[in-house]
């Protein structure tokens, strides 16, 4: 009763695009990706462009213990003394976050995990929660690129805290410094981006987040980006590897259809015939994930 009066109060014109979006996303193929590489290296500048596309919930740890600590919540305050000194999180923290925030209708689809998993024990508790879920990681995309890089980035990064829209003064300006593009509310720093907080940053990066893309080489799911290129560029390479990995499923399908064409008097799997090739590579997808 209490969801149905706050709908009350929604305006139509929401309620409809919302709506409209639904029915969009009901034909997309389902997937759960993993976004990882080192601070700076691009993974929230592309979230959000994956997220609309292919209808994904975008959670970004990073992002969700900030509003914890701006809120003063009891994560918040357990998180705040490491998040300041460029240290991971302990992963208890982390784990029981990411496990709420998968419930979420939005998540239905699938999810972009970023900064998610950052350490092994993380990935084997993710493991374990989608395993209850029946579901796999379908791809992990590796934003590999030189530490040399970075400093650059972060120390230029402009945000947009309500939106999560990120500028850099030099890569991305927005059109009036200091500014949102769209709501033209004022733009701020993050604590933690200065060259200081990035060493202590890179230094838990490569010493407790590598050793995940190990663990993920392993199960055969990573892809390696080239981060170092323009965002466009870097786009355009998210985006081969998930049509590459949708054709690889649909093919493998279109195959399964026509032996079960061929022998289905014998094995009886008519039914098979009237599913549709994406109903059933959604179903295979975890299963052929290249
Ligand atoms: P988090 O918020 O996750 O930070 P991070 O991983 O350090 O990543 P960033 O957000 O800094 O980088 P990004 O890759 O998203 O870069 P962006 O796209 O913005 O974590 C913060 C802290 O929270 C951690 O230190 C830890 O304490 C804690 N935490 C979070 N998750 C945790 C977990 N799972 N376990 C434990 N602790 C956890 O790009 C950066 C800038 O570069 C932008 O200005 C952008 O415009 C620009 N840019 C992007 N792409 C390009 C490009 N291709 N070319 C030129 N410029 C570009």
């Amino acid at each position: 009763m209490a969801a149905a009066a706050d709908l009350e109060d929604v305006p139509s014109v929401d309620l409809m695009s919302e709506l409209l979006r639904r029915m969009k996303c009901a034909t997309k193929p389902d997937k759960r990706l993993i976004l990882i590489g080192p601070p700076g290296s691009g993974k929230g500048t592309q979230s959000p462009i994956i997220k609309d596309e292919y209808c994904l919930c975008h959670l970004a740890t990073g992002d969700m213990l900030r509003a914890a600590v701006a809120a003063k919540t009891p994560l918040g305050i357990k998180a705040k003394e490491a998040m300041e000194k460029g240290a991971l999180v302990s992963d208890d923290l982390v784990v029981g976050i990411i496990d709420d925030a998968l419930k979420k209708p939005s998540c239905q689809k699938g999810f972009i995990l970023d900064g998610f998993p950052r350490t092994v024990v993380q990935a084997q508790k993710l493991d374990e929660m989608l395993d209850k879920r029946g579901v796999k990681v379908d791809k992990v995309l590796n934003f590999a690129i030189d530490d040399a890089i970075l400093e650059e980035r972060i120390t230029g990064r402009w945000i947009h805290p309500s939106s999560g829209r990120t500028y850099h003064s030099k890569f991305a300006p927005p059109k009036v410094p200091g500014v949102d593009d769209v709501s033209g509310e004022p733009l701020v720093q993050r604590k933690d981006d200065t060259a200081v907080v990035l060493k202590s940053r890179l230094e838990a990066f490569h010493k407790q987040t590598e050793p995940v893309i190990d663990y993920y080489s392993k199960k055969g799911v990573v892809a390696n980006l080239p981060a170092e290129k323009p965002p466009p560029e870097v786009t355009t390479e998210v985006k081969k590897f998930l049509v590459t990995f949708i054709r690889i499923c649909q093919q493998k399908v279109s195959i399964l259809r026509e032996s079960t064409s061929r022998h289905r008097f014998r094995f009886g799997y008519t039914e098979l015939q009237t599913v549709s090739v994406h109903f059933v590579c959604k179903r295979l997808n975890t299963v052929f994930a290249s």
